[in-house]
């Protein structure tokens, strides 16, 4: 038996002391204080089966593990016998830190799917292209602007969109006169800077390149990087006579603080630009309409005749699909189940096998999916309303 004593107190001056007679309370604080040193000096809290998990699923998923023959910019097939005009190439770009292995499912299906309708492949490193950005997510675009005159076509991709669908071609998303198509954010009313298709114009190189030249006008405020300058830089290119109005949603750039300011500024420049969706050679694509949406909108169910592509897919979110019915309404922004079966094997995409093994639990109904999405709609659109109306507070702040 042990004689230890423990004193104690909460208010100063009345102590308590506890004799304990038994090892177990000493054992359970020592327990107690390993826990709390290892969130302190870890900062997390230990997750020991959800890390093991996620490995898991990472080799459940991934062809081999490795994607070492993708770190390097490399054109990946050859396209020479392609008429002139139909040279298409997926693009995504990455920094020399990124780790490609947290974007492999989602690399591996935009490599399959190039395989089956024999579009190029580019994994790019940005240090490549000699571009003086500081900031990555402007670097990147300047590294589109000169990887876009090797092809006539390309779709500029995050390197954590992957495809869920591989029957829809990108053509689809192309029309004669339209140089640079953006889409809208489904969850706000962003027009999304990680994703665009660019035809190899002059028009189009430009753009680019002022859009990536734009890091170096951008106000000392909560600015958003390339995400919140594409807002203002469209506004002055696509709206040279509306010089008053943007220069209010210029002033409430300069005022930032917070994403809700950001958001504001934005709802300033979409009211700008209305309901419209092509403003001359740039058509910025309806919610919905796209051909990559945040899979975490419907819990990843999905519907051929709905979905191409999905966003956030970073190895390290990946879940676990539960077992219970998944209905189609919001998850957890940061997670994402797999909508594939089992691995991708790259040396069986080609174009006369466009089937991939799909998980059934994550195919939903259309009108589900519909509904759902239609909702979410109608809420963001009273929420830009009210963004905007903070305007009048952050004209004088
Ligand atoms: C994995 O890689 C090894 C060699 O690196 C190769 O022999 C094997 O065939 C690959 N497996 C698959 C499924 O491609
Ligand atoms: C990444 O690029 C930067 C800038 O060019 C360079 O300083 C750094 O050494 C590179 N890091 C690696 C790991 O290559
Ligand atoms: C931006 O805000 C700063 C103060 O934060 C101010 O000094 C500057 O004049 C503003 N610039 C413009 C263009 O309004
Ligand atoms: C078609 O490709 C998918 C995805 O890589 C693969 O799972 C499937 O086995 C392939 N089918 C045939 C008939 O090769």
């Amino acid at each position: 038996m042990s004689s230890w004593r423990l004193r104690y107190s909460l208010v100063p001056g009345v102590e308590r002391s506890y004799k304990s007679s038994s090892w177990i309370f000493l054992v359970l604080a020592f327990v107690c204080f390993l826990y709390m040193s290892i969130i302190f000096v870890f900062d997390t809290i230990p997750q020991g089966s959800i890390t093991w998990n996620t490995e898991n699923l990472r080799k459940k998923f991934v062809l081999n593990g490795s994607l070492t023959d993708l770190v390097h910019f490399q054109v990946f097939g050859s396209r020479a016998t392609e008429p002139a005009g139909h040279r298409i190439a997926v693009v995504m770009v990455v920094t020399n830190q990124t780790k490609p292995e947290n974007y492999d499912i989602a690399i591996q299906t935009v490599r399959c799917y190039c395989k089956i309708h024999d579009y190029d492949f580019v994994l790019a490193v940005d240090t490549d292209f000699n571009c003086a950005h500081r900031d990555k997510f402007f670097r990147r675009h300047c590294a589109a602007a000169k990887i876009l005159p090797l092809f006539d076509t390309i779709l500029f991709l995050d390197a954590d969109i992957g495809v869920v669908n591989p029957e829809r071609r990108i053509e689809d998303y192309m029309e004669d006169g339209i140089d640079v198509t953006f889409y809208d954010r489904f969850y706000n009313w962003e027009i999304m800077a990680g994703s665009y298709i660019a035809r190899n114009t002059q028009y189009a190189i430009d753009l680019l390149n002022e859009f990536a030249d734009y890091e170096f006008k951008l106000p000392r405020s909560f600015h958003g990087t390339d995400n919140g300058a594409l807002h203002i830089f469209l506004a002055e290119k696509l709206f040279p006579h509306a010089q008053i109005e943007t220069n209010i949603c210029k002033k409430v750039y300069n005022k930032s603080n917070s994403f809700a300011d950001l958001f504001t500024y934005e709802a300033c420049v979409r009211a700008i630009f209305g309901a419209g969706t092509d403003f001359g050679k740039v058509r910025i694509m309806r919610k919905g309409t796209g051909w990559a949406r945040d899979g975490w909108l419907t819990s990843m169910l999905w519907h051929p005749d709905l979905d191409f592509m999905f966003h956030g897919w970073k190895t390290n979110q990946l879940r676990q699909t539960p077992e219970v019915a998944v209905r189609p309404n919001q998850m957890g922004r940061s997670e994402w189940y797999n909508p594939l079966a089992g691995p991708i094997y790259l040396e069986r995409c080609s174009p006369q096998n466009k089937t991939w093994s799909y998980d059934p639990r994550l195919r939903g109904n259309k009108e589900d999916i519909l509904n759902s999405l239609r909702k979410f709609e109608e809420e963001v659109a009273v929420q830009q309303v009210n963004s905007y109306s903070r305007m009048t507070e952050m004209m004088i702040r």
